[in-house]
């Protein structure tokens, strides 16, 4: 399999508030955080982890939508933040990303015509009757209407799950290799949710694409993915094939979730029973998941594991498993 995409230490900081002017002082939070990985042509990669885990600013950063602070994105060999204008326009037009909410991420004032036409516009793609072929063309792509009438509705004329379908088209018009679809359905009721993930499959197959495939929900991804990142507090702390990570869970985040447990933040007594008074929130060097992991050991507190491979292209950061 060729790696479309290899992510090596790739992390996004962002200041926290408080620390004055002097630059020593001021204190970061790495949304993401030393994150590698490789995704291969033909995947569809999921990446889940709860809400704040770093997954939309990892997405972002695939897409060049954000500038890193240390790492690199290389799609097809190609550093992403190394492209020159002309090649980054062309790059832009081969990776493209559906968004989670089909109601913010389409202008209400446009036709579907215009939104879907947008990036054919943007890319300078043909004349206007190209351009129409093009549409008609994508909407039969994703099973929705083709008549003048429909092309001229607005988003807000049409049901939930066909805003969806608009916003995959919006993001297929321009054929692309590689769609980032971030929690593409979460907004979406069950019945239409389903359609919406049947017609990706049917997509994937029918024009060749590589997903990414954002979601907090497991089950979804097994469902879907062929491969998986486990994402905790900016970290990747599990990675391998979807039927190695679901089955045999190697990091204690992954059971939990598998269990449908959150984890919760433990009783501190019980903390500080079993390792003394130790000032757990400046676990600065530790396990990120010291303090929800239901059995840490001492050594977790100062040890910061890195994933290792436990089978191959399984790959687990955790001293346990
Ligand atoms: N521009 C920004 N400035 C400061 N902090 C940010 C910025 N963008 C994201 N963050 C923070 O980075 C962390 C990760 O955010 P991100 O949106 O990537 O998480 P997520 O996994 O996509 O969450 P969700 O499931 O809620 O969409 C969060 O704590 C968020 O508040
Ligand atoms: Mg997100």
């Amino acid at each position: 399999m060729d790696a479309i995409y290899r992510i090596t230490d790739l992390t996004k900081s962002y200041p926290l508030p408080g620390g004055g002017l002097l630059k020593k002082n001021r204190k970061v939070f790495r949304a993401v955080d030393k994150v590698s990985l490789e995704i291969n042509s033909g995947d569809t990669f999921g990446i889940v982890g709860e809400s704040g885990s770093g997954k939309t600013t990892l997405a972002r950063l695939l897409l060049r939508l954000i500038e890193p602070t240390d790492g690199n994105v290389y799609y097809k060999g190609r550093d992403v933040f190394r492209l020159n204008r002309s090649e980054l326009k062309k790059t832009r037009k081969e990776i493209q990303m559906i968004f989670q909410d089909p109601y913010s991420s389409l202008d209400p004032r446009k036709s579907i015509f215009n939104i879907i036409a947008e990036p054919l516009k943007v890319h300078k793609t043909g004349s206007l009757s190209d351009i129409h072929t093009r549409i008609v063309e994508t909407l039969e792509l994703v099973d929705l209407p083709t008549s003048d009438d429909f092309l001229s509705k607005t988003p807000g004329e049409i049901s939930g799950g066909q805003r969806q379908r608009i916003g995959i088209a919006r993001a297929l018009v321009l054929k692309p290799e590689f769609v980032v679809a971030d929690e593409p359905v979460s907004m979406l009721d069950a019945s239409i949710k389903a359609g919406i993930i049947e017609l990706m499959t049917q997509l994937k197959k029918k024009i060749n694409l590589t997903y990414v495939f954002i979601t907090h929900e497991l089950a979804l991804a097994y469902h879907f993915c062929n491969r998986i990142a486990v994402m905790y507090l900016g970290e990747v702390v599990e990675t391998g094939n979807i039927d190695d990570v679901i089955q045999s869970p190697a990091h204690p985040y992954t059971r939990l979730l598998l269990d449908s447990i959150p984890p919760t933040e433990p009783d501190p007594d019980w903390l500080d029973k079993r390792f003394g008074k130790s000032d757990f929130s400046r676990n600065a060097e530790g396990c990120k998941f010291f303090v929800r992991c239901p059995n840490p050991k001492d050594s977790c507190l100062h040890f910061r594991p890195s994933l290792s491979e436990i089978k191959r292209g399984h790959m687990v950061a955790c001293q346990l498993g």
